[in-house]
């Protein structure tokens, strides 16, 4: 059976700040930069998901497109976009917002959504030119 890699790339905001609490002010300021901004500060975040399965015969899909959009549209999109992912995620209570534990938390979600036959792999740009892949 042929296996193919499809993709769906999605758009979220949000607003974040990166900071740990057991260090002092410069420290933060110095690890962190811009990012440790103490009134937080937004990113445009995209998130490219790609799905790696066998094409299903009777439909000629590896998944249904709409179907994929729809979960990460639920999943994803409405848990984070436009929130403060430090104040408004239980994902990021006690954990810094960075890419990599977002594109983490990011593929829990949408690894428990899909069946297990599908290989899931997702890269988010937090810039144009800053960006994470998981899993490697
Ligand atoms: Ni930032």
């Amino acid at each position: 059976m042929a296996r193919v890699a499809v993709y769906r790339k999605e758009h979220f905001n949000a607003a974040h700040r990166l900071n740990n609490p057991d260090w002092a002010d410069d420290k933060n300021a110095s690890v962190f930069g811009k990012c440790n901004y103490a009134n937080y500060h937004g990113h445009n975040y995209d998130l490219i998901v790609r799905v790696t399965g066998e094409v299903d015969p009777a439909t000629g899909f590896v998944i249904d497109l709409k179907v994929l959009s729809d979960i990460i549209r639920d999943e994803v999109l409405e848990r984070f976009d436009h929130k403060n992912l430090n104040l408004d995620t239980k994902e990021f209570k006690d954990i810094n917002p960075t890419a990599e534990n977002i594109v983490i938390a990011i593929y829990h979600i949408l690894r428990s959504k899909l069946d297990q036959s599908l290989d899931l792999h997702l890269r988010l740009y937090e810039t144009d030119r800053n960006f994470v892949e998981y899993p490697v």
